[in-house]
C-alpha cells in the first residue's frame, strides 16, 4: 500500500500565525486566550503545558495578564472590555478575518443591511455581527435568506471558511430582496483549496484518513468530502488508526484539518507507513508458507 499526504493540510496561514504569537506571549508574559486558540485538544493541552490558559469570560482576566484574541476575531465590545480592566491586547485575529470585519463596519456606517453568511454561533461570526453594528442579521441557508424581506441597500459577505458555491446561492437568493446588493466575498482560500486537494486524493485512493478534531467544522467538512468519494476515517491521533483498515487497499490518502498541527500528521504518516510495511511483511510470511 502506498500512501500519498494531500498537497495542502494541516494549519492555514492564521491559525499558525496566531499560535506563534500565542508562543512568544507566554516566554514573557502570563498568557491567556478567550476561548480554546484552536479546535484541537492535543494542541490546547501543549499550550497549557507552556502556560497559556483558557478563559472563557473576559471577567476571568487581570490586568497582570496578557489576553490573545484567537485568530476568529471578536467583536470591539471584547477590545473596549479589555481596555477598561487595563489588560494587554495581544490581537492574533486572522488578517483576512479582520477584512471581513472592516467590511462589515463599513457597509454598517454606510447604511446598508448587513448579512453574514455563516454559523451564528460560531466565533468568527458572532465578532464579525459583532463589527456591523446592532442591525446585522447571520443566515446560513438559502430558506433563510427566503425569509428575508425587501431592503433598500444590502451588503452580504461570508464567514471565512464558507463554501463557495453555497455562498453564491445565498447571493442569488439576495438579489430578490433588494435593487442595491453589495456582494464582498470574503471566503478564505485556504479552506477551499485544503478541501479540493482532498477530493482530488479521495478520487484516485481506496481509502482515505482525515486527521483533525472532532469539534472541529472544518475538519468534519473535509471528512464529509471524502467520505462522498472513498472509504473515509476521521481521526484525532495516530493511536486511533486500525490495521483492517487498509487491509484491501492498494492507496491510502491522508489530510488534515486546519487546526491540526505537522507534528500530528507526521504521527499518523509514520504509522500508517509502519502499518503497510507490517502488512507486507505479513503478506511474504504467508507467501512463504507451504500451500
Ligand atoms: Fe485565516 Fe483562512 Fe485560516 S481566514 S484563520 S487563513 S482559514
Amino acid at each position: 500500500m502506498k500512501v500519498v499526504r494531500a498537497a495542502k493540510a494541516g494549519f492555514c496561514f492564521g491559525v499558525k500565525r496566531a499560535l506563534e504569537m500565542a508562543e512568544r506571549t507566554s516566554e514573557t508574559s502570563h498568557a491567556v486566550s478567550l476561548g480554546p486558540l484552536i479546535h484541537n485538544q492535543q494542541v490546547v493541552k501543549r499550550l497549557a503545558e507552556k502556560g497559556i490558559q483558557v478563559v472563557d469570560d473576559l471577567k476571568e482576566v487581570t490586568n497582570q495578564q496578557a489576553l490573545i484574541i484567537r485568530s476568529h476575531g471578536v467583536a470591539p465590545s471584547v477590545y473596549q472590555g479589555a481596555e477598561n480592566i487595563g489588560v494587554q491586547v495581544v490581537d492574533a485575529t486572522c488578517p483576512f478575518v479582520q477584512k471581513a470585519q472592516r467590511l462589515a463596519a463599513m457597509s454598517a456606517q454606510e447604511g446598508q443591511q448587513v448579512i453574514v453568511m455563516g454559523d451564528k454561533l460560531h466565533p468568527e461570526v458572532q465578532g464579525i455581527l459583532g463589527w456591523a453594528g446592532d442591525k446585522a442579521v447571520p443566515i446560513q441557508t438559502v430558506e433563510e435568506a427566503k425569509e428575508l424581506p425587501f431592503y433598500p441597500h444590502l451588503a452580504v459577505l461570508a464567514q471565512t471558511t464558507q463554501l463557495a458555491e453555497n455562498f453564491a446561492k445565498i447571493v442569488e437568493e439576495l438579489q430578490k430582496h433588494t435593487d442595491d446588493l453589495i456582494v464582498h466575498n470574503t471566503i478564505c482560500n485556504a479552506t477551499a483549496e485544503r478541501q479540493k486537494v482532498a477530493s482530488e486524493l479521495a478520487e484516485v485512493v481506496d481509502v482515505m484518513v482525515v486527521v483533525g478534531g472532532r469539534n472541529s467544522a472544518n475538519t468534519r467538512k473535509l471528512a464529509s468530502i471524502c467520505a462522498e468519494r472513498t472509504k473515509t476515517y476521521l481521526i484525532e491521533t495516530a493511536d486511533e488508526l486500525e490495521t483492517v483498515w487498509f487491509e484491501e487497499a492498494e492507496i491510502a490518502g491522508l489530510t488534515a484539518g486546519a487546526s491540526t498541527p505537522d507534528w500530528i500528521i507526521e504521527e499518523v504518516y509514520k504509522k500508517m507507513t509502519e502499518m503497510n510495511e507490517q502488512q507486507m511483511d505479513m503478506a511474504s510470511w504467508l507467501d512463504s508458507c507451504p500451500e
